[in-house]
C-alpha cells in the first residue's frame, strides 16, 4: 500500500467571501478520496485566528468554534508540521505534504497567504505570490493581458486621494474613456462588491464614492451589453483549458445579489459560440494564464459585446469558487474531468510546481 499524502485544507478567512469559502471547502472535502489523502483542516476566523481540531469545517459552518485549538505550521528538518496549542502545551498533529487554500478574496487569493506558504517551503495548490497579487487587481491584470495582446475594454485607474480632492476632474477624465454606460469598480475586490453600472453623469459621482469606500484604486471602464463567457484553466507551464461556458445573469449585470442570492445562475455549457470564437477564447485564456504567471488553476472571464460580437478579456480568478454550483468544477466536469480527478490533478500540480521551485539555487555558488 502506498503512503497517503497529507493534505491540509484551509478555509474561511478575513474576507468578504468567508462564507463562500466555507461552501467551496465543503464541496472540496466531499470530493476528496479518503483512500488517497490524510486530510487535515485549518479554519481562519473573520478576525484572523487559525483554528484546528475535529470537524473544523462543520464547526465553522455552525459558527461555533468551541473545542477548536489555535493552529500553527512549523518548518522542522525540511518538513512542515501542523501543531495545535492546548493551553500551554504545543501538540504536534501531523506532517503536511501539500496545502489547498480554499480561500477567496483578501488574505487568501491575493498572494499574502501564498507568501507564507512559500516562506515555509510548503507545496500549495494554485498560483504563487506574483500571480495571486497581480490577478487580484483588476486594473493590473488588464494592463498585463493587454500587453500580451488580448483585447480589453478601454479603462482608466484613479486614486482615492485624487478623487476626494477633486471629484470633478475625475468625472471629466472618466467621460473621456467612453460614452455612457460606464462601469465603476474597486480594483481589488470580487463578487461584484462596490461595482456600479453608470448610465449618466448624475450616477457617476455616487458610483465613484462607493467604489472608493472599498479600495484605494478605482477602475472606470467602458460598459457594454455583455455576454459573459467563462473558461477553466488547469496546469503549470503547459496548461489545459476546459470548454467555455456562458452565464446568463438575472439582473442588469452579474451583481452580488445575482451571484449569491438568486441560487444557481443560468449557464450554458458549452457556451453557444462559433468554433472560431471558442478557439479564440481558449487561446486567449492560455495567453492570459501565462502572461500573469498563473499556476495550477484559474477561471478566466471574458465579455462578448452583444452589439458587434467583439470578444474582450475581463478578469482572472486564481482561486475560483468550488461550490457545487461553481463554474470552475462544472466546466471541467463538462470537459470530461470529474471533481475527484480535478482535485488529484490540482494536488499533483502543486507538488510539481514545488519541485520546479526547488531547482532554484538559493545559495550563491560560483
Ligand atoms: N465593462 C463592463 N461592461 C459590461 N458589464 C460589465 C463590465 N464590467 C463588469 N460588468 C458586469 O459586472 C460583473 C462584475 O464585474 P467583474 O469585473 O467581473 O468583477 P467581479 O470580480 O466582482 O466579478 C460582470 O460579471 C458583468 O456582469
Ligand atoms: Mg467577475
Amino acid at each position: 500500500m502506498t503512503k497517503k499524502l497529507s493534505l491540509l485544507i484551509i478555509f474561511g478567512g478575513r474576507s468578504g467571501e468567508h462564507a463562500v469559502s466555507l461552501m467551496s471547502a465543503r464541496s472540496v472535502l466531499n470530493a476528496i478520496d479518503p483512500e488517497k489523502y490524510e486530510v487535515h483542516q485549518i479554519g481562519i476566523t473573520y478576525d484572523g485566528q487559525w483554528l484546528t481540531g475535529t470537524d473544523v469545517l462543520g464547526r465553522f459552518e455552525k459558527d461555533n468554534q468551541d473545542y477548536l485549538s489555535p493552529a500553527l505550521l512549523l518548518n522542522e528538518d525540511s518538513r512542515v508540521f501542523l501543531y495545535s496549542r492546548k493551553g500551554l502545551k504545543i501538540v504536534k498533529e501531523a506532517p503536511i505534504d501539500v496545502v489547498f487554500p480554499v480561500l477567496h478574496g483578501t488574505f487568501g487569493e491575493d498572494g499574502t497567504i501564498q507568501g507564507l506558504f512559500a516562506i515555509q517551503d510548503l507545496a500549495f495548490v494554485g498560483g504563487g505570490v506574483l500571480a495571486s497579487a497581480a490577478c487580484m487587481d483588476k486594473a493590473f491584470t488588464k494592463t498585463m493581458a493587454s500587453a500580451a495582446g488580448l483585447p480589453v475594454l478601454p479603462f482608466q485607474v484613479f486614486e482615492r486621494v485624487d478623487l476626494l480632492e477633486d471629484i470633478n476632474a475625475i468625472v471629466e477624465a472618466s467621460e473621456k474613456i467612453s460614452n455612457y454606460p460606464l462601469f465603476v469598480k474597486p480594483a481589488n475586490l470580487g463578487s461584484s462588491v462596490g461595482i456600479t453600472k453608470v448610465h449618466d453623469r448624475k450616477e457617476l459621482r455616487p458610483a465613484l464614492l462607493k467604489a472608493a469606500k472599498y479600495d484605494r484604486r478605482i477602475l472606470v471602464e467602458r460598459g457594454v451589453e455583455a455576454r459573459e463567457i467563462e473558461i477553466s484553466v488547469l496546469g503549470n507551464q503547459s496548461p489545459c483549458v476546459s470548454v467555455p461556458g456562458e452565464i446568463i445573469p438575472d439582473d442588469e449585470f452579474y451583481s452580488y445579489t445575482d451571484k449569491y442570492y438568486h441560487g444557481e445562475p443560468e449557464a450554458c455549457i458549452p457556451a453557444p459560440l462559433s468554433e472560431e470564437e471558442t478557439e479564440r477564447v481558449k487561446q486567449y485564456a492560455i495567453t492570459a494564464f501565462k502572461a500573469l504567471d498563473c499556476a495550477g488553476m484559474a477561471r478566466i472571464d471574458f465579455f462578448v459585446d452583444k452589439s458587434d460580437g467583439q470578444l474582450y478579456f475581463n478578469e482572472i480568478n486564481t482561486i475560483p469558487g468550488f461550490t457545487k454550483i461553481s463554474m470552475y468544477p462544472k466546466l471541467w466536469q463538462a470537459s470530461g474531468l470529474p471533481y475527484p480527478q480535478l482535485i488529484d490533478s490540482l494536488i499533483s500540480l502543486a507538488l510539481e510546481r514545488k519541485q520546479e521551485n526547488d531547482k532554484t539555487v538559493r545559495k550563491f555558488e560560483d
